[in-house]
């Protein structure tokens, strides 16, 4: 009922050439299922999008952004707008990823406001959330990740919230090798979409994406989509080798 969804965000890594040329070999391994049994994105640095879209013209991977600044156009040094994004061929964003959280020091108020530019252009994001290792160690997952969720969908209507996809990734996962196990995934990812069916309706509930991220690999893809809520995989080291996203891409599909 929910399309699997894989999505590869490479980070500040890659250049010109090996940027092209990874996702050539992804579009060139997943050729027969992406689009169809799972959608694929890959999410390069912003100056390496152009030369992907173009590499991926003939394939059904979309290309997504790392990052967005809420503003149309205007003073503001350095930034990139959705109508940019979209104007280069990005069809989806990562809004408040957890190193854009906890290393830029983005806050819920802020990563609001780029969710809601990001939908008001016709960009859909990968809303990121997900606690830290001291949260989870004081039980404080639910309410952490809670929070994220009501300040991040502040004032969107449920029309604009069906544009969302949902990522859950534990900040102690994040490249560390340490994955969140497969029933402490599923229960934050049921908890939720519980929250969005209260925020919402059951309706948007059941149909939103859920993707799992933190240091996802082959061998533990198969395990995670297993899971009832979970509907996706954000993955990023993994991401970097074309094998290896094409093996979890089909773990997913
Ligand atoms: P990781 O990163 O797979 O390297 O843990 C995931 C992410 O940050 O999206």
């Amino acid at each position: 009922m929910r399309k699997p969804f894989v999505a590869g965000n490479w980070k500040m890594n890659t250049d010109s050439h090996t940027g092209v040329s990874l996702a050539e070999g992804v579009a060139c391994g997943s050729m027969d299922i992406a689009g169809r049994s799972v959608d694929v994105a890959v999410i390069p640095p912003f100056v390496y999008l152009q030369a992907v879209v173009r590499a991926l013209n003939r394939s059904h991977i979309a290309v997504g952004a790392q990052d967005i600044y809420y503003e149309q156009k205007g003073a503001f040094t350095g930034e990139v707008s959705a109508s940019m994004l979209k104007d280069v061929g990005c069809i989806y964003v990562l809004c408040g990823h957890s190193e854009r959280r906890h290393v830029i020091g983005e806050s819920d108020e802020l990563v609001n406001k780029k969710i809601n530019a990001a939908i008001c252009s016709g960009v859909l994001p990968i809303f990121c959330v997900g606690e830290k290792l001291e949260e989870r160690e004081a039980s404080l997952t639910k309410e952490v990740v809670g929070r994220q969720v009501r300040s991040g969908l502040a004032g969107l209507d449920v029309e604009k919230a069906s544009a969302l996809t949902v990522a859950y990734e534990p900040v102690w996962a994040i490249g560390t090798g340490r994955t969140a196990t497969t029933e402490q995934a599923q229960e934050v990812h049921a908890m939720i979409r519980k929250l969005l069916g209260e925020m919402y309706d059951a309706q948007l509930a059941q149909e939103i994406r859920i993707l799992y991220g933190g240091s996802v690999k082959p061998d533990n893809a198969a395990d995670l989509m297993r899971q009832e809520d979970i509907d996706g995989l954000l993955v990023g080291g993994a991401s970097l080798n074309a094998d290896d996203f094409v093996a979890i891409i089909k773990a997913a599909s």
